[in-house]
């Protein structure tokens, strides 16, 4: 398992990768293994995370991309229930769906794990040790909510009841989605079980929670150095500086069976208080990190993108999420890393692991809905990524996520738009083009031609297709993905303007030798254009990346892709479980490459499916279907 920068043969500086060339980690939200994922889910956190690291990899910075499957918690409990299986048994089987879903994706992560490894447990409670240590995790007694009917304890999310601030009659009992405060369940006006109904009955828990207070004024400070730098989204910095205005302890633990063990003598063996989510699956962007190191033969070397070097900033790190993740992101991870830190104002000194650097930009995104409706599963209102890739393309919908997705706003998918999009943008603009091109070619030259004089207009399209590897860098640097597809696709829309200008097939027809040479130079321009807008194109489009290069003659595989490959555990030889990875190191450098004239060039299959405006009443019966 390799994590390398580009090697292409193109100098890449000032192709929008002007930040220089240090490491990048990225990190993308870990998805709950209580199901398959939908396509609300890869839009949060799949496809932006990819694109970016696509791209980031091309520029030639050092990426290394980590995430895997949450496999603890509620939630899993509760599905395991529901399924009648034991919880170690689903999260075994959903990882798995995961893992191909993400994976026919084509999300190019360096490592997709679980939190079920030896490994993460051990990094987990490392941590925990440490911030112990440091005096930011703190014994309290709380009172806690149980089913009087099953005796077992309700996990705050399970709790609903009426907020006692706003009013909101289904707040939940770790926050209230509605005015935005952090509760308790014991706060809760009228509260009752999400589970059965029930009311609750509240007893006294022991628990340890996260002393925020004492690390408020490092967090502060630390988005206010975010805030400065400029780079986050305004309303996930809004709303992680509003988080800073009620700082109180939170637990960090739980009544619950299923999970990660408290590190601490009299704790470890109790089979009931285990670590929360909080300090269980965000530390998955560490532990990952680290096995990815392990397995990579060089232990140490998860340090490049977690410690600071003594005299210079912190690594760029880059986290990925839906916006029902910014608290885990923008105050809970960065508070355990200061309390690992010891940097508080109880102040302290980091563990074995060193210091290890705050996220640099918390990218969360909005919410998907499908038509006009909220995604669930329960009520079948919902497309899942493995039905979806089984009738379209995948990079249909890596088009439709980044062109339409949520970035800034909630954003709705439509089987309308979906067919829209598709035939009118990816096949009218993008795939005709590349198929015009390429069959004029192979019909009248067989090969990439040589090139004659050019003339002002074929020099301009040339350039103005190659600035975009600076304006097209930009964006997806500044994680503005959706002005970055419609820069790319404008330019693919400019090449084909100048199809219709100089009319290619015109000059074929022409018995003039000087038509005929004109006809060789527009072609090789329009190879060029091609050559150059797919680069720009492969970090969103990377399957089709390879059949465009392969339609002008080119071999191998364009974009790189992951694979799945089944490991043993690190500590638990026992044990064997699905990973992503994939040797990345031959991914194309972002920037233009000049075409060989001489390349063999046959007639092109279609890259891109065009859809029958049937599929709209189809899908739409299918879910109306299980609507019913
Ligand atoms: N699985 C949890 C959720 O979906 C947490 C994901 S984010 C991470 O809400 F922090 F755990 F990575
Ligand atoms: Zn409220």
């Amino acid at each position: 398992m390799t994590s390398s920068q580009a090697t292409g043969s193109q100098d890449s500086t000032d192709q929008g990768g002007a930040e220089g060339r240090g490491p990048v980690l990225s990190a993308v939200a870990w998805p709950y293994a209580n199901g398959p994922r939908h396509i609300g889910h890869v839009a949060g956190f799949g496809v932006p995370s990819d694109v970016f690291s696509r791209w980031a990899r091309m520029a030639g910075h050092d990426v290394l991309m980590v995430s895997g499957s949450d496999e603890h918690g509620t939630p899993i409990l509760v599905q395991a229930d529901a399924e009648g299986l034991s919880p170690s048994d689903l999260v075994d089987r959903n990882h798995r769906l995961i893992v191909e879903d993400l994976t026919s994706l084509g999300l190019s992560y360096d490592l997709y794990t679980r939190t079920t490894t030896a490994n993460h447990h051990a990094v987990v409670q490392e941590l925990f040790a440490g911030a112990h240590a440091n005096g930011y995790l703190v014994e309290q007694t709380t009172m806690g909510a149980v089913s009087p009917s099953t005796g077992r304890t309700l996990p705050d999310r399970y709790v609903e009841g009426t907020c006692p601030i706003c009013g909101n009659t289904s707040a939940r009992g770790d926050q209230c989605d509605s005015c935005g405060n952090q509760l308790d369940p014991v706060d809760l006006i009228d509260p009752r079980s999400r589970i059965d109904g029930e009311s609750p009955r509240f007893v006294e828990s022991q628990h340890f929670f996260l002393d925020l207070p004492a690390l408020a004024d490092a967090l502060r400070t630390w988005l206010d150095s975010r805030e400065a730098e400029g780079t986050w989204r305004p309303n996930v910095l809004r709303f992680s500086k509003n988080l800073l205005d009620d700082v109180r302890p939170r637990a960090m633990t739980r009544d619950i069976d299923w999970g990660i063990a408290v590190p601490l003598d009299g704790w470890r063996d109790l089979p009931t208080k285990r670590l929360y989510v909080w300090f269980d699956a965000v530390i998955g962007y560490l532990s990952a990190s680290i096995e990815w190191a392990r397995r990579s033969g060089d232990e140490q070397a998860w340090r490049t993108w977690w410690n600071a070097p003594e005299d210079g900033a912190g690594p760029r790190s880059c986290y990925f999420m839906g916006k029902d993740n910014i608290t885990f992101h923008s105050q809970i991870w960065p508070a355990e890393l200061l309390a690992y830190d010891g940097l508080g104002e109880r102040g302290g000194a980091p563990g074995r692991f060193g210091g290890l650097a705050l996220p640099t930009e918390v990218v969360s995104s909005e919410f998907l809905t499908m038509e006009g409706g909220k995604f669930s599963s329960s009520r079948g209102v919902v497309i899942y990524v493995r039905d979806f890739l089984d009738r379209y393309q995948p990079d249909a919908l890596r088009y439709y996520i980044a062109a339409a997705g949520p970035e800034n706003q909630d954003a709705d998918f439509t089987w309308t738009e979906f067919v829209r999009r598709t035939n009118d943008e990816l096949v009218s603009t993008w795939g005709n083009l590349v198929n015009r091109t390429a069959s004029m070619i192979a019909k009248n030259l067989g090969a990439v031609p040589e090139p004659g004089e050019l003339t002002d207009d074929d020099a301009a399209l040339i350039a103005t297709v190659r600035g975009g590897f600076a304006t097209v860098g930009r964006l997806v640097s500044e994680h503005r993905q959706k002005q970055a597809i419609g820069e790319a696709m404008r330019l693919a829309g400019e090449a084909n303007r100048y199809l219709s200008d100089t009319a290619p097939w015109k000059l074929a027809k022409s018995s003039d030798e000087g038509d005929r040479a004109r006809m060789a130079t527009v072609l090789h321009v329009a190879a060029q254009a091609v050559t150059d807008l797919n680069t720009l194109l492969s970090p969103f489009l990377p399957h089709s990346s390879t059949a465009v290069h392969r339609a002008l003659g080119g071999t191998g595989a364009f974009q790189p892709m992951p694979v799945v490959e089944e490991v043993t555990d690190l500590d638990d030889v026992s044990r064997t479980y699905p990973v992503i990875t994939g040797d990345y190191s031959g991914a194309p450098a972002w920037g233009p490459v000049d075409v060989v004239p001489g390349t063999p060039v046959a007639p092109p299959k279609p890259i891109f499916t065009k859809l029958d405006d049937s599929v709209v009443a189809e899908e739409l019966e299918r879910l109306g279907g299980a609507r019913a």
